[in-house]
């Protein structure tokens, strides 16, 4: 058994799968469709930034702002930082093995099988997990957004049952607590939706309808061509990013710099805090890799379409994020809906509004890329075996992974309906990072290539003298706070720190030993580092989603491993 299930897939057999479709040794080279050659670096960037200027900037920044203070902005540049190492790996594989299946296939090639489904099952958090929140908080602004065209639909179809109810139970115990005045209008308009909502005692009709509507929307879009959504993401991204721009400079005018101090005032402490909703901010621009088979250059375009989706994204996150902390007090910033927010505050409804509509457009455009990464994920795993073959089939006609994309609408659609993610960034922000550590942590195990013209390749920083430099600097900055971790009352809950010390450790040895390669290894640890920063809960969380992949894996996939049957062949 532990023979099959770190087998590796060598980057030749990858490649080769492709060509025929299936790895499937009882198959082999079965005629398959292939996917559309459409995009190019111009594309690819739009593309990436598509996926990640979304409900993170629009909405998670708020809570990140008011808890860091102006100081969220440094916060922005480290994640930026540690995703540019993250997006560097992702170069480097993405230019080595051009293939739809992302960080699932590059695991494939370096830890071997089931790794690779573990990956691939943590992606479906990133993807389709983070699709629900972003179907949500587009509903909310749509529905915003209609009520400013005087248009209302019924409270209880737009928003999910746990919410009404909480909100309906709140707004109770307010009441006879007598505190009236702590009843906010979103409490009163939630707990309206449950009162009003058709149905018997406890059971009521409420769902949220626009989240389902904009997800059958957007998977259909999806479904019918690689160029139709290419068309309609370049569209979205460009109105979105004037609009973003034109906030930045109109914002700067009513900044007032009293604002900004004191910078930090809750401390390093208070702006880790914002880790998740800043890294769910910046997530995405790793989905673009999903459509290698469909890049006309992907080794050379991919690379560049990420790194520089990345870097246009950081100049506007960094630049909103001191806009809207120097427009107001960061101690108002703790709202679902901060941009426009900052602009109704100083007066200025109209750009307010025209916030709103670019929201709506933001969020629906990250919709769209990350429905179009799930279905090719699938349709890699499908090729090895390790999900049913119909996840692999492509349509004859529109040249797309037709039943993959089908499922994946269900899959976000149905729980968009009913459930209440506040917790689901953290989630989505938890998986990504640890797709994000196995990504650098695989480049390090890549065997060495020479560069070769037309292809990116990741410049070699020797780790052996700068890792232990920087390791001693941590140990002398830190050694207070590391020691009390130990005897804290709450040791349990910092394991995931203890885990880093013990990872950076090991990681600044084997530099020492072994010359590892600087960029990979500063990736595995920046992001594990942010892993470690997320609450104890969402660790807990996503463990029982591993072994739940875990049961899945042995109950299914390793027994139908195309490259299992194909040893058992040999
Ligand atoms: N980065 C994406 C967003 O903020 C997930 O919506």
């Amino acid at each position: 058994m532990s023979k099959n299930i770190f087998r590796r897939k060598s980057v030749a057999k990858i490649l080769a799968d492709v060509e025929c479709g299936f790895s499937d040794a009882e198959h082999p080279g079965t005629a398959q469709a292939h996917l559309t050659k459409a995009l190019n670096v111009k594309d690819l960037t739009l593309m990436g930034i598509a996926a990640v200027v979304g409900a993170g900037i629009f909405s998670t920044i708020g809570e990140a702002a008011f808890q860091g203070g102006p100081g969220v902005s440094i916060l922005f540049i480290i994640t930026a930082v540690t995703c540019g190492f993250s997006a560097l790996c992702y170069a480097e594989f993405a230019s080595r093995i051009p293939v739809a299946g992302s960080a699932y296939t590059y695991a494939y090639a370096s830890f071997g099988e089931l790794i690779a489904w573990i990956i691939g099952w943590d992606l479906l958090m990133e993807y389709a997990i983070g699709n629900i929140a972003v179907a949500i908080s587009w509903s909310e602004y749509f529905v915003n957004l209609l009520e400013g065209f005087h248009i209302s639909m019924p409270s209880y179809l737009t928003m999910d049952y746990y919410s009404a109810l909480t909100a309906h139970e709140q707004v109770a115990n307010l009441t006879a607590a007598g505190n009236v005045a702590e009843i906010t209008d979103r409490m009163r308009h939630a707990a309206m939706a449950f009162e009003t909502a058709p149905g018997a005692g406890s059971f009521k009709l409420i769902a949220n309808i626009p989240a389902l509507a904009i997800t059958v929307l957007i998977t259909w879009l999806v479904y019918i061509g690689i160029r139709e959504t290419k068309k309609a993401t370049n569209a979205m991204v460009l109105l979105k990013v004037a609009i973003v721009i034109v906030v930045i400079l109109l914002g700067f005018f009513y900044v007032t710099p009293a604002n900004w101090s004191p910078f930090l005032p809750n401390g390093f402490g208070g702006v880790m805090k914002g880790v998740s909703g800043v890294f769910f901010a910046y997530i995405g621009f790793d989905a673009i890799s999903t459509t290698a088979e469909e890049c006309k250059n992907p080794q050379k375009d991919l690379p560049k379409g990420m790194i520089y989706s990345l870097l246009i994204c950081t100049v506007l996150y960094v630049l909103i994020a001191l806009v809207l902390t120097g427009m107001v007090s960061y101690k108002d910033l703790q709202v679902g809906d901060p941009l426009a927010f900052v602009f109704a505050k100083v007066g200025l409804t109209k750009i307010s509004y025209v916030i709103s509509i670019s929201a709506v457009i933001a969020t629906a455009s990250v919709l769209l890329i990350f429905q179009l990464g799930q279905p090719r994920i699938w349709m890699s795993m499908s090729r090895d075996g390790l999900l049913p073959k119909a996840f692999s089939r492509i349509h004859p006609k529109y040249k797309t992974p037709s039943f993959a994309t089908i499922v994946t609408g269900f899959v976000v659609a149905i729980p968009a309906l009913f459930l209440n993610l506040t917790e689901v960034t953290n989630l989505t922000s938890i998986g990504t990072l640890f797709a994000f550590v196995l990504v650098c942590g695989g480049v390090l195990l890549l065997p060495k290539e020479q560069a070769q013209q037309g292809r990116f390749k990741l410049p070699y920083i020797n780790s052996q003298f700068i890792m232990p430099v920087l390791f001693l600097a941590a140990v002398i900055a830190f050694w207070k706070p590391m020691l009390n971790m130990f005897t804290a009352d709450d040791v349990h809950q910092k394991f995931p720190y203890m885990l880093f010390i013990l990872l950076s450790t090991s990681l600044t040895v084997l530099s020492v030993i072994k010359k590892l390669s600087l960029i990979p290894v500063l990736g595995l640890l920046s992001c594990f580092y942010l892993m470690a920063e997320l609450e104890y809960e969402s660790w807990i969380r996503f463990l029982i989603w591993l072994i739940i992949g875990l049961v899945i894996y042995f109950g299914y996939s390793y027994r139908n491993s195309a490259l299992g049957k194909s040893a058992q062949n040999e």
